[in-house]
């Protein structure tokens, strides 16, 4: 029989939220509680690589070598769905056409490289599988668009579906019972703020907290703040900041930013058991923050966490020096910093 070995690869970058993803309406399809919008990282400094190949000649099952380790993700619920759902374009698509190759009986191989290091507590989960979904789209050759193929990545990791896409994305909650409507869309390319850098301070490289999924679900069953955050405050930020991204109104940003980032660690710490993410050296951060926005007389950093201590500090290209020197002043004095991986990321590719 044929054994042509059939291969696409592809890049998918790091996404960080400035308003947060934190609850799940549905923990079977990832459907959150609440919209929530990011900013997309550089791919020069931070991004995961994937090759997807199939073969009749591949004995099976599917495979997935990570940073040359194998990943079981024959017991991963979250990637079999997305294989079945690429599967499932594809034989819509072989269906149309009969002289196409069957690739859907054969086993798949999948190989992912991280340029950044995986143990450094970076949101690896999300560029893992845009990038998975993407280059096994290529391989089937789907002509699906970004928006509907962040509805197989979401099923992966939830805030994988942002990584399909460049610049500011909005994931939309939608609100229906399949999902159909919980998508991730573009509203401005990276090109529309070339001034925008964010700066990434890796406080712990061996970060293991509470995941996620758990995590979020002890807030949502148990947190007295969460409801007023997803039902009322989420979508008034939602608003405000696709309005400060549209004017490049830095303040606006940064106020929304930061004022997010707080209330979901807020959230976290009014969880029962409680939830702390944030360290001494996060703090640390919030008040380096606080002290160059002091000096400036106006917003020019913004500082955002994700689940773990490590802090992504967003800033204008013109305020560099300012931003840059307070932090190399504060963080030499603060042990637990670790300098190693920090660095300062031009968001355009070009740029
Ligand atoms: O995609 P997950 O399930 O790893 O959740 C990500 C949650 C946060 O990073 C804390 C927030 C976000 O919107 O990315």
């Amino acid at each position: 029989s044929d054994s042509t070995v059939y291969r696409a690869s592809t890049t998918a970058p790091v996404n960080i939220a400035v308003i947060k993803y934190w609850g799940k309406r549905d923990t079977a399809l990832n459907l959150p509680t609440n919209s929530s919008l990011s900013v997309t990282l550089s791919q020069k400094s931070l991004k995961t690589h994937t090759t997807a190949s199939c073969s009749s000649s591949y004995s099976g099952p599917d495979s997935l070598l990570l940073n040359g380790e194998p990943e079981d993700i024959q017991s991963s619920k979250r990637t079999q769905a997305c294989l079945q759902l690429l599967r499932r374009f594809r034989k819509d698509v072989e269906a149309k056409d009969s002289s196409l190759p069957k690739l859907t009986d054969m086993p798949l191989k999948l190989v992912s490289i991280n340029n950044f290091p995986t143990a450094a507590g970076l949101a690896s989960s999300a560029a893992g599988f845009a990038a998975l979904v993407r280059a096994i789209a290529n391989l089937y050759e789907l002509p699906h668009s970004p928006t509907q193929l962040s509805l197989i990545a979401r099923q992966g990791s939830g805030s994988a579906c942002r990584s399909l896409m460049g610049g500011y994305v909005a994931w939309r909650a939608g609100s229906s019972k399949d999902g159909q409507d919980s998508i991730a869309e573009e509203i401005a390319p990276v090109s529309h703020w070339p001034e925008m850098r964010a700066l990434i301070l890796v406080v712990s490289a061996d970060k293991k907290g509470v995941a996620s999924t758990a995590g979020m679900q002890t807030t949502v069953e148990t947190s007295t703040l969460f409801k007023a955050r997803a039902e009322e405050i989420v979508p008034k930020r939602m608003a405000l900041m696709e309005e400060a991204i549209q004017a490049k109104d830095f303040p606006k940003f940064a106020e929304t930013t930061m004022k997010d980032s707080n209330s979901f660690h807020a959230c976290c710490l009014d969880s029962w058991p409680p939830i702390h993410y944030l360290n001494d050296v996060s703090r640390a951060a919030m008040n380096a923050v606080e002290t160059i926005n002091r000096r400036a007389g106006e917003l020019v950093a913004a500082y955002t966490f994700d689940a773990g201590p490590n802090a992504v500090i967003y800033y204008e290209e013109k305020n560099e020096k300012l931003v840059a020197g307070v932090f190399r002043y504060v963080l030499q004095a603060v042990t637990g910093w670790d300098g190693e991986y920090g660095s300062n990321i031009p968001l355009n590719d070009r740029g």
